[in-house]
């Protein structure tokens, strides 16, 4: 199963946001100071948004699903394994 998800946070409006890109700011999804690949994001109004924490969406700043490996599969895979994910927990 995949670990990795998008940061949610919620955007002020009217302020700009500078997102971290490099993938090691301690303050991620935020640029630290001295980030080397800091995005800068004016936000217009007040909303929840899903950031990429994994480096590759195509959307950058935002998640658009890439992270998640069942993206790439058929409906019936992604049954399949999320199937076999669930019967895993109640054999545990
Ligand atoms: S976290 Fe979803 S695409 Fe990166």
């Amino acid at each position: 199963m995949n670990d990795i998800t998008p940061y949610v946070v919620t955007l002020n409006a009217g302020q700009t946001y500078q997102i971290c890109q490099c993938g090691r700011c301690s303050s991620a999804p935020f640029a630290a100071d001295n980030c080397p690949k800091a995005f800068s994001l004016h936000n217009r109004q007040k909303q929840l948004v899903w950031l990429c924490s994994c480096g590759r969406s195509a959307a950058m700043p935002y998640c658009d699903g890439s992270h998640n490996p069942r993206n790439e599969m058929t409906v019936w895979g992604a049954l399949r394994e999320m199937t076999q994910d669930l019967l895993g927990h109640f054999r545990k």
